[in-house]
Parts: structure tokens; sequence; C-alpha cells
């Protein structure tokens, strides 16, 4: 595979006309041009607020909105639309199922299990779920290098076991979580599982059916398209039984002053005007995704992430976590440089331009457990280029001699 051409990078408008090597794309992708017109494009056309308007343009809004929701549906492959929930962003969706969810089914004494490390936004739902109900919490471990073993699960597992959440990838390992496993042991207790699939809906198809996942949350911007555009599926027969998170406009059958009817799926989850914009944009992100192809798009993440991961090794002092296999990272790669702060080596490579996080990427129990207090990490995706990968490896070598270790 050419790493050193990428067909797709002119796509992207910020990377063609801007000096940056981006290595962020798990906080947020960029974002081609085809994603940002039809966001301009829906605001142009078909600028109304759907749902409530009884006339043309008003239905048109509508009509956009829901062919985006039935794009989401089939990449996600759910059996019904209905079941397709818009929120502002991943965090939104986990909160949804916390709130309406955790809080009305879970009681005192029932076990939540929470892996050791998730993102803050499918950890803290769940701790104001037990502080609330007096569900317990077990914390699910792993091995130092991300990998859930059959032990730590039936370590956590037990008849008392109502929810699990769980991230699909880790946003600081990249390792994809056995969640068939998990969700089968689940099932066998009764037990519903809340997946976490920000990191790993932008690069790999999902399967909710082949799953039997009863919750997936997504994030819109990790997956080209705009901010403040999210994802909760869940299944039919479990949202229908879950009361409204949000209450308030177009999310009703009627109203009177003393309650209301509330409307089907999936509008009783869809309180106000939503981003109308952003949910078109989300469908062209996953239409423009799937026009590349996810097996396009694997390749040649995983040969950039292996590239990428062999020439780290060469850097002394560098500690890669998680696997020692670049297909193992889905992108992510997460690292201490001894002697240096990650807050300095991100400040270091910016002065080269190059784009990467740094601190504890909002899982700061991992870092605890891991006992490291925070890290930097590089993360890549289909856009990115051999180039970018050697630019960043001798900026990192900069970082050391700059700050006086020999390479
Ligand atoms: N959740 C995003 C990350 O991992 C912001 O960086």
């Amino acid at each position: 595979m050419d790493l050193q051409n990428n067909p797709y990078r002119k796509d992207f408008p910020l990377l063609m006309e801007q000096e940056v090597v981006y290595l962020d794309s798990s906080a947020t992708s960029q974002r081609p041009s085809c994603v940002l017109e039809a966001e301009q494009e829906f605001y142009k056309t078909a600028n109304a607020n759907p749902l409530r308007g009884l006339y043309e343009l008003s239905m048109k809004a509508t009509e956009e909105v829901e062919h985006s929701r039935n794009i989401v549906k089939e990449f996600l492959h759910a059996k019904e639309s209905c079941e397709i929930i818009f929120t502002r962003n991943a965090t939104e969706s986990l909160n949804l199922v916390a709130y309406s969810y955790g809080l009305t089914h879970l009681k005192a004494g029932d076990e939540i299990i929470v892996s050791i490390m998730e993102h803050h936004s499918n950890m803290l739902p769940w701790q104001m779920v037990a502080k609330q109900t007096g569900a317990i919490i077990k914390y699910l471990e792993c091995d130092f290098d991300g990998t859930i073993t059959q032990k730590h699960l039936d370590d956590v597992f037990s008849e008392r076991t109502k929810l699990v959440a769980v991230a699909h990838v880790s946003n600081v390992f990249g390792r994809i979580n056995p969640v068939e496993t998990i969700i089968s042991m689940a099932h066998e207790r009764g037990a519903v599982v809340v997946l976490d699939c920000a990191q790993s809906a932008p690069h790999m198809p999902i399967d909710v059916q082949s799953l039997d996942a009863d919750f997936v949350a997504f994030s819109g911007h990790k997956l080209l398209a705009p901010m403040g555009i999210g994802v909760l599926y869940g299944k039919k027969v479990l949202l229908e039984a879950m009361p409204p998170f949000l209450v308030g406009g177009e999310m009703i059958e009627s109203v009177t002053i003393d309650g209301a009817r509330y409307a089907e799926l999936p509008y009783k989850f869809e309180a106000g005007t939503g981003n109308a914009g952003g949910a078109v944009a989300l469908g062209k992100a996953i239409t423009y995704l799937q026009s590349i192809g996810f097996e396009q798009i694997m390749e040649r993440e995983h040969a950039l992430t292996t590239f990428a991961l062999e020439q780290l090794k060469e850097v002394k002092g560098v500690h890669v976590l998680g696997s020692d296999r670049g297909e193992e990272h889905c992108g992510i790669l997460t690292f201490t440089l001894d002697g240096v702060h990650p807050h300095d080596v991100s400040s270091l490579l910016d002065l080269d331009h190059i784009a990467v996080r740094a601190g504890h990427h909002c899982a700061q129990p991992l870092m605890d457990y891991l006992k490291v207090s925070s890290t930097t990490r590089a993360s890549i995706a289909f856009y990115n280029t051999k180039d970018d990968i050697e630019r960043f490896i001798e900026s990192l070598k900069k970082v050391r001699r700059i700050m006086g270790y020999e390479q």
C-alpha cells in the first residue's frame, strides 16, 4: 500500500491548507468538504424546523433528517430506524441511558460492571446511578497491556449483575475489547450492556444485531461529522420501556396542565430543536466513509499505525501502552517518554506543527491503575500519511535532544 500518496487527503480542506501534522483524530476527526457542504446545503435549501411545520420547507427538513437516521440505521445494521436517537454526542447518549434506564431499572444491591479503562463519559454516569439507587459498581480490570481476560470477567460477573458499561475500543490502548463475550455473559444473567463505540465507529463496521448489543453510543465529530451531533442506538423493547430523558418541545403526543402523553420512538428522546444540519452532515459522513469502504480504511490505518509503532520503539525512552502489534491499536498510540512530561512533549511537538493529545485522556482511573499520571497520545486516521509519521518521529527525537537526553 502506498502510504505516502494518500488519495483521500485532498478531501480534507484543513489538511490541504494548513501546516499541520494532525495526529489527534481520536479527540476529534478532520472533516471532508462533502460533509461541510452537506451541512451548509441543508441550511441553504431546507432550513426550517423539522417535524413542526406543516409546510413544504419544514417537511423537506424532516425528510432530510429522517433520511440521515436511515443511513445511521443501515450503518449500525439496526432493525428499525426508530432505534436511532440523535443526541449531541456520545456523552449525552450515555447520560440518556444512565438517567432514563439506570435510575428506573436499578435498585440497591444491584451490580453495575464498569471497565477500569472507561472514558469518564461511560464511568461518571454510572457512579451517579450507583449513588442515587444504592447499586454497587464493580470495576472490570485488565492486564497492563489493556487485555481483558476471561479471568477478569469471571472476577466481576455475578448473579446480581444488572448492567455492564464498556468501551468497544479504549481511547487509551486502542484495543478492541471482547464485547461479544461480555454481551453474552451479561445476557446469560439478564443484564444489559452499554457499549461506548466513540472510538470504534470511525474505524470499523458495527453490527448491533449480530453483536446483540443493547445500547450503543457514538459521536459524530470523531467520525468526520460536525461537533454537536451524536447517536444512541437502543433496542426498541428497551427504549420503549424507558421514560424520556429530557422533556419539552416536540417529544409529546399531547399535553394538558396535568401532564403529557409522550411521542413514539425516536421522538420521545429528542426534546427541543436538535442539530438538524449536523444530522444531515453525519449521514453524509457515513456515506463518504462507506464510499471508501472500511476494508480500505482499516488496511491503511493498520499499516500507518504499525509503521508508527515500529518507529516509536526506536526512540529511546519511549514506552507505548497497549499491544505490541500495530493492528491492535485502532490508530491509537499512547506513550510516555522517560524524563519528559507529556505536556512538554506536546508543546514541543507543536513547535513543529504536530498535534497530539497530552494528559489523562478523560480516563483518570485508568491512569491511576497503570500508575502513570499522564501520557501523550498520537492518534492516526486514514487521511494521515507516512510523511506525517516520519515528521512526528523526527520531532519526538528532537524533544529528547532539547530536554538534554542522548539519542
Ligand atoms: N474522548 C476524546 C478523547 O479521547 C475527547 O480524546
